[in-house]
C-alpha cells in the first residue's frame, strides 16, 4: 500500500501512517499524538493550516488531508485492538479461552465389578454380612472339610493349581493351593462362629483351565451361606428366586434342576429364563430358554460335623455363583475373554451409564 497524495509534504505522512500497524503499544500511543494530537498533530496542523492556502488548492489539499486523518485514525484503532488481544492471549499463556472444553475422562466400574456389587447388595439388604477368605487355601478347607473323598478327581494336578510351599504355622497339615471355589470360607464362617449365620463371599477363584470364550484359568464367584435352626430347602428357593427377581426383572422365570456337589445334599442347579432370547431359544442358550447361573443345596451334615455343628440342630443351605458369567448374559458378551482384554471399546460401551466422557469438563 503506498497512498499517492499528488502532495510531498503529504506524501510523507501517508508513508509515516502506513507504519501504524507495525508500530508496538508505546510507539502506537506516540503516534497518534504525533499525527492527530489536537495541539500539534502534524495532520492537526495541516488542517489548520488550510486558511492560509489560495482556494483551489485548499479543496483539493484539505481533501488529502482528510483522507490521512480517517486512514490514520483506521489504523491507529485497528492496531490497538490487535495489541490488546495479544496482550489478554498472553495472559493465558496463549490458549485461546473461546475453544470449547475438553472432556474429561472419568472411567467406569468394570462390568464384573458391578455385577459383584449388586449381587452382594441385594444379599445385604436380605440382612446377609460380606465375608472374605484366603486366595490361597490347604487342601483340607478346599476339598476335605466339603467333604470331598480324598481320591476326588478336582484334586488332581491336572484340576487344581498346588503351590511349592508348606501351610502356615497353625494351618491343616496338606498341600497349598490356590482355592478352586469361595466354599472354603464356608469352612472358615462356620468355624469362626456360631450360628446364625448369613454371608455372601466375594472373591477370585483358580482353576488348571486352558482359556476359551467360556473359561478362564482366573475368575470371581459369590458364596452364599445361611446357617441356622429350622432352615429348609423352601428358604434357599425363595431367596435365590428373589435374588433372580430383583438382579434380571421380576418377571424372570427360574428352574431348579437336580445336581451334585460332595458339600449339599440334596444339591440342584438354578436356570433363569435366557436374557437373550427369553425362553425361545438361542444359540446362546444352545437352543434351551435356559441359563444355568449357580450351584446351590442344603449344607451337607458331614460338613456341618466337621464344623462341629449338631446337624439335629442345625440345617443351612449354600450356593455359588460366577460373577464373570453372570456380566456375559447381562451385557450380552459372546466372549468371556473380552472382560480381561482392556479393550476401551468394549468397556466404553457397557460401562455404567453416565460414568463414560461425563459433561462436567
Ligand atoms: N462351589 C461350587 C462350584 O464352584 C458351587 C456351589 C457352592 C455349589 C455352594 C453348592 C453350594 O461349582
Amino acid at each position: 500500500m503506498t497512498v499517492r497524495t499528488g502532495f510531498p509534504d503529504l506524501d510523507q505522512i501517508a508513508e509515516r501512517i502506513e507504519r501504524v500497524p507495525a508500530l508496538d503499544q508505546k510507539q502506537l500511543e506516540a503516534e497518534e499524538i504525533a499525527l492527530l494530537g489536537r495541539k500539534s498533530g502534524v495532520l492537526t496542523l495541516k488542517a489548520k493550516s488550510l486558511g492560509t492556502l489560495p482556494l483551489e488548492q485548499r479543496k483539493t489539499y484539505g481533501a488529502k488531508v482528510n483522507e490521512l486523518k480517517s486512514l490514520a485514525d483506521a489504523l491507529i484503532v485497528s492496531r490497538r485492538k490487535e495489541l490488546q488481544v495479544g496482550v489478554s492471549a498472553a495472559l493465558v499463556g496463549g490458549e485461546d479461552l473461546t475453544m470449547p472444553g475438553r472432556r474429561r475422562w472419568v472411567g467406569a466400574e468394570h462390568p464384573v465389578t458391578r455385577v459383584v456389587d449388586e449381587i452382594v447388595g441385594i444379599f445385604r439388604e436380605l440382612g446377609f454380612a460380606v465375608a472374605t477368605g484366603p486366595e490361597v487355601e490347604t487342601e483340607w478347607y478346599n476339598f476335605l472339610a466339603l467333604n470331598f473323598p480324598a481320591d476326588h478327581p478336582a484334586m488332581d494336578m491336572h484340576d487344581t493349581l498346588y503351590l511349592d510351599a508348606p501351610p502356615a504355622e497353625g494351618e491343616p497339615a496338606g498341600r497349598l493351593l490356590l482355592r478352586t471355589h469361595t466354599s472354603p470360607v464356608q469352612i472358615r464362617t462356620m468355624l469362626a462362629a456360631p450360628p446364625p449365620v448369613r454371608v455372601v463371599i466375594p472373591g477370585m477363584v483358580y482353576r488348571n483351565d486352558a482359556m476359551d470364550a467360556s473359561h478362564l484359568p482366573a475368575f470371581s464367584q459369590i458364596e452364599g451361606l445361611a446357617v441356622d435352626e429350622g432352615i429348609s430347602f423352601v428358604d434357599l428357593k425363595a431367596t435365590l428366586t428373589h435374588f433372580a427377581h430383583r438382579f434380571f426383572s421380576p418377571a424372570t422365570k427360574t428352574r431348579f434342576r437336580p445336581s451334585f456337589f460332595p458339600f449339599t445334599e440334596p444339591s440342584a442347579e438354578m436356570d433363569v429364563e435366557c436374557q437373550l432370547c427369553h425362553g425361545s431359544g438361542c444359540p446362546a442358550c444352545k437352543g434351551t430358554g435356559w441359563m444355568e447361573i449357580l450351584g446351590c443345596g442344603m449344607v451337607h451334615e458331614a460338613v456341618l460335623e466337621n464344623v462341629h455343628l449338631d446337624p439335629e440342630r442345625y440345617t443351612g443351605w449354600a450356593f455359588g455363583m460366577g460373577p464373570h458369567r453372570i456380566a456375559l448374559l447381562r451385557y450380552g458378551v459372546p466372549d468371556i475373554r473380552l472382560l480381561l482384554g482392556g479393550d476401551m471399546r468394549f468397556l466404553e460401551a457397557v460401562g455404567r451409564p453416565g460414568m463414560v466422557g461425563g459433561d462436567d469438563a
